[in-house]
C-alpha cells in the first residue's frame, strides 16, 4: 500500500446536462456505472484512503460502488449542496485535514483514465499537478492558460472565458494531484464570484501559483482518457470510440475477424482468441473469454461467459454467465444463463434454455427443451419438447440424467428425480419417480416397460 497516497473522487453532482432523473456517476460505460470505473482505477495505485464525495442520490451511488467493491479503504463524504467543485473537495475536509499526503483528485464523470496515466501524475511532488490535454474542440471544458514561458498561470471555465481564452485547446482534465495540507488551506481561500456563482476547485492551483508554489502541468496525449461524459452525446461517443478501439486491439493483436465491426459491441475487458470470426450484429460483454477459431454467426449476445476452442454459436443465442466446452455447438436461438455449463462436443439447438445444467460431453438437447437445475451426463440424448419441471410453485429442485441415456420427445422429468445410466423415456412419458439405469419407462405417470440386457 502507498501509505502517503490518498484519492478523492468527485461524485456528487446530478449532472444537469444529462437530463436524467438518474445522477449521472451511475449512467454506465460498458456496461458499468461511470464511478465503478473510476473506483477501479483508483484501486490499483493502491492508496491508504479512497474518498468519494457523493450527493445527489448519495446512496445509490455507495450502493453501485458497493456493488462491485467491498475495499475497506473506500469510503463515502456527503456534499450535502453542490456548491461547485472547490466545495466537493473542502468536504473531505475532516477526513483528510491530519493526513501528511499526497491528495489525487479524480472526477466520477473521467472514466477512461489509466492507472499508467496517474502514475506519472503522481510520481510529481509539487505542490498541485494538474493533467491536460489538447482537443480539436475544447468546448465545455476549463482551458489552461499558460504564461509566455509556457508555464502554468492559472485555469478559467468556459463560461468566465474572454474569446482570446475560448481560443486555447489545452484544457483542464479535472485530476490533479495535491499537496494534502496545502490544498486545503488553499481552499479555504476560493471564492464564488464567477459565472456559475461556484466554488471552483479549479481556482486552487492559481492561488497555489501566487504564493509562490509550483503547479506542475502534465500534457497527455490520449483525449479519449481524459474526456469527460457531460451529456448523452458524450456518452454514445465514448462508447463508440471505446468499442472502436477495443476491435482495433483484437483485429491487430490478438487476430480475431470481424466481419462487420461498426455493427459490434465488444468489452474491453473481454478476450477473444486468433482465428475466431464475428459476424455482425454480435455483442459481447462483461469479463466473457472466447477460445480460439470459434464462430459467433449475427444477432448473438454473450455476457461475463467462457467459451471454447472452435465452438459455433449460431444465429440470435443468448448466454449469460454460462461456459461453453470446445467444439460445442450453439443455437441458432438458444438461452444459457445462470451457470449454464456445457461441456465438450455438445450440442444445445433451437428454442433451447439452459439453467443452472450441467451438460456432459457428447451430450445433445437439440429442440425446443428447458432444462433447469439438471445434471446431464455423457452423450445423453435430450429429445424434442422435453421440459425439467423444476419448480413446484415454491421451491426449485434438482434433475439428474446419467450417460447414454435417451429421453423421448416432449417427455416432462418432474423434479427431484433421477434417470439412471443407459434408461430410456417413451415420447410424452411425465417421470415422476427415478428411472432405473438401462430400463425404458413410458406413460402417464411413466412406469418400467422393460429392462435391457447388457447388450441392448
Ligand atoms: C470540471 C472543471 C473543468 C474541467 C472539467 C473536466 C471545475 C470548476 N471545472 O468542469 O475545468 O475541464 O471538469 O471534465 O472544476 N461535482 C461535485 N460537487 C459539485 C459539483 C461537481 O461532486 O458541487 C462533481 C461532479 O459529480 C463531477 C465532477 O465533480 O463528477 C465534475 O463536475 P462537473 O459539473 O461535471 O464539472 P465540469 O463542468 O465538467
Ligand atoms: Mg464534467
Amino acid at each position: 500500500m502507498n501509505s502517503e497516497l490518498d484519492i478523492l473522487i468527485l461524485a456528487a453532482g446530478l449532472g444537469t446536462r444529462m437530463r436524467s432523473g438518474k445522477a449521472k456517476v451511475l449512467h454506465q460505460l460498458d456496461g458499468r456505472p461511470l464511478i465503478a470505473h473510476v473506483c477501479e482505477t483508483a484501486l490499483k495505485l493502491d492508496p491508504a484512503n479512497i474518498l468519494v464525495v457523493v450527493g445527489h442520490q448519495a446512496e445509490e451511488v455507495a450502493d453501485a460502488v458497493g456493488k462491485e467493491f467491498s475495499d475497506p479503504r473506500i469510503k463515502f463524504v456527503t456534499q450535502e449542496k453542490q456548491l461547485g467543485t472547490g466545495d466537493a473537495a473542502a468536504s473531505a475536509r475532516e477526513a483528510l485535514k491530519d493526513r501528511d499526503s499526497q491528495l489525487l483528485i479524480l472526477s466520477g464523470d473521467v472514466p477512461l483514465i489509466a492507472e499508467e496515466t496517474l502514475r506519472k501524475l503522481i510520481d510529481n511532488r509539487a505542490a498541485a499537478g494538474i493533467l491536460t490535454v489538447r482537443l480539436d474542440d475544447p468546448t465545455g471544458y476549463g482551458r489552461v492558460i499558460r504564461s509566455a514561458d509556457g508555464m502554468f498561470e492559472r485555469i478559467v471555465e468556459q463560461k468566465d472565458a474572454s474569446q482570446a481564452e475560448l481560443a486555447v485547446g489545452e484544457i483542464n482534465s479535472g485530476i490533479y494531484s495535491f499537496d494534502t495540507r496545502k490544498l486545503f488551506a488553499a481552499l479555504a481561500k476560493i471564492g464564488n464570484d464567477n459565472a456559475q456563482g461556484e466554488y471552483y476547485l479549479t481556482d486552487v492551483p492559481g492561488i497555489l501559483k501566487g504564493e509562490g508554489e509550483t503547479v506542475a502541468l502534465f500534457l497527455h496525449s490520449d483525449p479519449l482518457e481524459i474526456e469527460g461524459v457531460n451529456d448523452r452525446r458524450q456518452l454514445a461517443e465514448m462508447e463508440r470510440r471505446l468499442r472502436a478501439r477495443t476491435i482495433e486491439r483484437l483485429m491487430l493483436e490478438s487476430g480475431v475477424t470481424f466481419v462487420d465491426p461498426t455493427s459490434v459491441y465488444v468489452s474491453p475487458r473481454a478476450s477473444i482468441g486468433r482465428d475466431t470470426v464475428i459476424f455482425q450484429n454480435v455483442t459481447i460483454e462483461g469479463r466473457t473469454a472466447i477460445g480460439e477459431n470459434c464462430i459467433i454467426r449475427p444477432g448473438t449476445r454473450i455476457t461475463s461467459s467462457k467459451i471454447g476452442d472452435a465452438v459455433e454459436i449460431r444465429d440470435n443465442c443468448l448466454i449469460a454467465d454460462s461456459t461453453v466446452g470446445d467444439r460445442s455447438i450453439v443455437g441458432p436461438m438458444a438461452h444459457l444463463r445462470g451457470n449454464a455449463e456445457m461441456a465438450e462436443d455438445c450440442r444445445v439447438g433451437n428454442f433451447v434454455e439452459l439453467k443452472k445444467t450441467h451438460l456432459g460431453k457428447g451430450s445433445k438437447a437439440n429442440h425446443l427443451t428447458y432444462l433447469g437445475d439438471a445434471t446431464i451426463g455423457e452423450k445423453t440424448n435430450i429429445g424434442a419438447g422435453t421440459i425439467t419441471c423444476n419448480y413446484d410453485g415454491k421451491d426449485k429442485h434438482p434433475t439428474t440424467i446419467g450417460d447414454n441415456v435417451k429421453i423421448g420427445s416432449d417427455t416432462m422429468l418432474v423434479a427431484p428425480v433421477k434417470v439412471g445410466d443407459g434408461a430410456s423415456t417413451a415420447a410424452g412419458s411425465v417421470v415422476i419417480e427415478d428411472v432405473p439405469a438401462k430400463s425404458l419407462v413410458a406413460g402417464v405417470p411413466a412406469k418400467v416397460k422393460k429392462t435391457m440386457s447388457e447388450k441392448a
